[in-house]
């Protein structure tokens, strides 16, 4: 059984079932890098601060190295009885190079440690689900780049609505992956603060300087106060939170390649290798990764839960509860690097079938609207405009048609103002191209929304 670093005061080894249950390297471990690098800047600190001399901050470091050299190998033996990542790098280093392992340890507790750590490795995923954001939005605006003139009904209630473009369809998402990434990166400075030096909670006697190790790990700034230090796990709750908006929005957009796959409505074409088939239905493709990636989204949103859940009812400072921290987000961060990936590949290969969106502008009266505009601009307040359109809208319903193939003397018999003109009113090229005020989906605000994105994905 491995030797506990608090057996000062134990008389008795820990049991089994205890040790089972409180251990956390088992997943923990995924923190090493982070562990040693905080390792690394505490000696250097401790040396800076004559608390160690430099030759002892040396040999520490190279242990240290010698250990990360095992992780990195394979050859280094986890022990649960060791409990923690923390403790299986410091039993290991103390191996290594003798008591002086022990003197790591000065103004220092694992809380302080467990969240650099979590720290660390919450900068790393956050910069990374950054880039993948970046590189989604790219792929929506070379796709939407191509398909400016691609019409397709805009739904509202999920029912026809206005013709738009493709294009204004796809920069929606961009708009919103942007924000995420913009979200992403202001999470990420309440991220990147050391909480070295708080000790395991009142703050420490030693003459340490939090502002160099902060520095040393590569962070702008150190702990304010050392009870908050050691209990705050806002930060993970943030990017939880910032993680469960990427995926709701991922699953918005899974949501219509599924419904534009099926072949109803026909408008997009799954590349085999994004599709998978059925066992006992030869003619199935399936949209698994838009399903999956919808399903998924249920299962980081729980992750958030599950961490706000755990922090509400803890008392200052350090509560074991708050073990419970690193599961969740590991497994989120997982779950939105790959799907954050998988979505921007998929999306680069995706079909968009132009004819399918075209033909389905034909039902579900798209221009309803045009025409009430068209009478309003003649006068018409704009309410018994709305009536009389409708009252289009019901003849050409009962004769199966849309209204531009209503002919002019039905059109002005239902409203005098009609003229000739209407045709080109009505039809769906117009409806786009006559949207042209900021944001909208004519060809002029979409080019300045691709302009717009295009110059914000040259930005560093
Ligand atoms: N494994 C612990 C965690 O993840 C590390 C800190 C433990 N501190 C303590 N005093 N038990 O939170």
């Amino acid at each position: 059984m491995a030797v506990k670093p608090w057996g000062g005061r134990f008389g008795q080894g820990t049991d089994a079932l205890v040790e089972a249950y409180t251990e956390s390297v088992s997943y923990d471990r995924r923190l090493w890098r982070q562990d040693i690098a905080g390792s690394r800047a505490h000696a250097r600190m401790l040396a800076k601060q004559g608390i160690l001399t430099g030759e002892e901050a040396d040999t520490i470091v190279g242990g240290l190295d010698a250990v990360a050299a095992e992780i990195e190998a394979g050859t280094f033996m986890w022990q649960v009885g060791l409990e923690d990542v923390h403790m299986n790098i410091e039993a290991r280093l103390t191996e290594l190079i003798g008591p002086l392992g022990g003197k790591l340890h000065t103004g220092r507790s694992r809380n302080d440690q467990v969240a650099l750590d979590f720290r660390l490795y919450a900068d790393e995923a956050l910069g990374d689900w950054g880039d993948c954001l970046k590189g989604l939005v790219e792929v929506l605006v070379d796709r939407a780049g191509e398909h400016t003139e691609t019409l397709l009904p805009g739904c509202t209630h999920l029912q026809p609505a206005q013709p738009v473009s493709l294009a204004q369809h796809l920069l929606a998402y961009a708009a919103m992956f942007k924000r995420d990434f913009e979200r992403v990166a202001d999470a990420r400075k309440r991220v990147r603060v050391s909480p070295l030096g708080a000790a395991a909670l009142a703050g420490t006697t030693y003459p340490l300087d939090p502002l160099y190790t902060a520095e040393a790990v590569g962070f702008e700034t150190a702990f304010t106060n050392s009870m908050d230090a050691v209990s705050d796990r806002d930060f993970a709750a943030e990017g939880l939170f910032c993680a469960s908006l990427i995926m709701m929005h991922l699953s918005r957009l899974c949501e219509e390649i599924v419904m534009w796959a099926n072949p109803r409505f026909g408008f997009v074409a799954l590349p085999d290798a994004f599709a998978t088939g059925s066992s006992i239905m030869p003619q199935k493709k399936n949209p698994d990764v838009a399903e999956l990636m919808r399903g998924k989204t249920g299962r980081v949103y729980g992750s958030l839960v599950s961490l706000l859940t755990t922090l509400k009812g803890l008392p200052l400072a350090y509560n074991r509860d708050m073990q419970e921290d690193k599961e969740p987000f590991f497994d989120a961060d997982d779950t939105v690097r790959a799907s954050l990936r998988i979505m921007a590949e998929m999306l680069k290969v995706i079909g968009f079938r132009a004819e399918r969106m075209r033909e389905a502008l034909s039902a579900g009266f798209l221009n309803a609207t045009e025409l009430a505009d068209f009478l309003a601009a003649r006068g018409l307040p704009f309410r018994e405009a709305h009536h009389v359109a409708g009252r289009a809208v019901a003849l050409a319903e009962s004769r199966g048609i849309g209204i531009e193939a209503l002919s002019l003397a039905e059109l002005q018999e239902l409203s005098p103002l009609v003229d000739a003109d209407i045709f080109h009113t009505l039809a769906y090229e117009t409806a786009v191209a006559r949207r042209s005020a900021r944001g909208g989906t004519g060809p002029t605000p979409v080019a300045a929304q691709l302009a717009e994105l295009r110059q914000w994905l040259t930005l560093p």
